[in-house]
């Protein structure tokens, strides 16, 4: 059977969950494998939106396994509640959801500790989410992490905290000068959690597998690109690796098991959180686009920034994420403009101004005209093929999908993904 991951080629917030629902229709199973309840998955099916942030989007179709692979880390008031809202709106849970024992779990040190060190930071702060992603990602390397399989044994699990919450309280204290949290309090407010959820954790690398015998699989990527830990803008980035080879760490799954990359590019850019944004609009024309493009952060509801689509980036994306094809979102949020810029070089960013030199623009006619959505890629207005084929060209990829509305529905697929 045929794999599929879909990766944001910019700073996240591409539109991956709309591109994830429609290709689940022939697919047997969706798969996180990095980040945690940062993203913000945004669905809209029947007029009906739901925002996902832990769980994978094809959870909202009946006959799609959700597995979360080892490289998410998770908290579990985040996944309960997560649950409990697509219960309350009659999505079933039961035998669709599975969670990797070996997944680190976000404690509320790790939010206090993010939180606290943010505003440490002051005007150079990250822009986090306040989520305690960063803090969970960093135990896990200093091999102090918990995860889901420690709750199986309170005994085991209560040395743990002790050991990693000592040091966790040290900072707080007596770095960041903040309130300590108690061993009792965690244990308390998270092992009755765990044990109303714990029939979903298991060892998934086998299901996956199994699953892949006769189903094809999405590998559903959080975040985009320039916010991996080792390829993006770094500091101002996540704490995974967003790209391709977190896919590999993130599930225990081969390489040789990605059989497509399909990029999701937004017709425009756009960044939540502080960092360089070399083709930000900072005029009225930025706003504008945000109102057009509803362009509220769907995990933290702080407005986007918006700026026109950089290409430089989706060059290192296409090479980075062995990108095969791109599906283009949002084209239709461009429809008002007369001109649309189209940014295809720059030279060095400063990371202290975040000033670039020598930005190259491409200026094309726009074409004024709803494309709200058109199912059928000839009849898109002219100007709206002649950008899309200028993206195609500089980016040396095919745009193989391209998204004209929020709902499943409004689409034009040019290529089988799956085939
Ligand atoms: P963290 O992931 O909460 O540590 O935040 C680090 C940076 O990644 C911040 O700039 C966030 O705004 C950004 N970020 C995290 N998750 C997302 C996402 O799902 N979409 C877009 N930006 C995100």
């Amino acid at each position: 059977m045929s794999n599929v991951l879909l990766v944001g080629t910019h700073w996240g917030d591409e539109g991956k969950g709309k591109v994830v629902d429609v290709l689940s229709e022939n697919a047997g199973g969706c798969v996180r494998f990095q980040g945690g309840h940062n993203a913000g998955h945004t669905l809209v099916i029947n007029n009906v939106k739901t925002i996902l942030h832990l769980i994978p989007s094809g959870i909202l179709r009946d006959d799609v396994k959700s597995i979360i692979g080892n490289g998410v880390v998770i908290s579990l008031e985040a996944l309960e509640h997560e649950i409990k809202e697509l219960m309350d709106n009659n999505i079933s849970i039961e035998n669709k959801l599975f969670i990797s024992q070996s997944c680190h779990v976000i404690l509320p040190t790790h939010v206090a500790l993010d939180i606290a060190h943010e505003q440490s930071l002051g005007k150079s702060s990250i822009g986090t989410t306040g989520r305690g992603i960063g803090p969970t990602y960093e135990d896990k390397v200093a091999r102090r992490g918990i995860r889901l399989i420690d709750f199986f044994n309170t005994d085991i699990l209560r040395k743990k905290l002790e050991k990693s919450m000592k040091y966790h309280n040290f900072l707080l204290k007596e770095y960041y000068k903040s309130d300590t949290i108690s061993v009792d309090s965690v244990l308390d407010k998270l092992t009755p959690i765990f044990d109303r959820i714990k029939k979903y954790v298991c060892d998934v690398v086998p299901l996956i597998l199994d699953l892949n015998k006769d189903s094809n699989i999405i590998f559903e990527g959080a975040q985009g690109t320039m916010l991996d830990i080792d390829h993006g803008t770094y500091p101002y980035v996540t704490s995974s690796n967003t790209t391709l080879p977190g896919l590999i760490t993130g599930t225990g799954i081969g390489v040789d098991k990605v059989d497509y990359s399909l990029g999701i590019t937004k017709a425009y850019t756009t960044r939540v959180g502080h960092g360089p944004f070399p083709t930000e609009l900072h005029d009225q024309l930025g706003l504008d686009i945000a109102k057009w493009g509803g362009e509220v952060g769907a995990t933290t509801g702080r407005a986007r920034r918006c700026g026109w689509l950089d290409l430089k980036i989706l060059r290192q994306s296409v090479e980075l994420n062995r990108i095969d094809g791109i599906a283009l979102t949002k084209l239709d949020v461009l429809d008002n403009l007369e001109k649309i810029k189209i940014c295809v070089d720059y030279g060095d960013i400063d990371y202290e101004s975040f000033e670039v030199s020598d930005m190259e623009y491409l200026e094309i006619d726009g074409w004024m005209s709803s494309t709200v959505g058109i199912t059928d890629y000839d009849k898109l207005p002219d100007n709206a093929k002649k950008y899309i084929k200028t993206i195609e060209e500089i980016s040396k990829t095919r745009i193989v999908m391209i998204s004209t509305g929020p709902s499943r529905d409004q689409i034009i697929t040019l290529e089988d993904i799956f085939a």
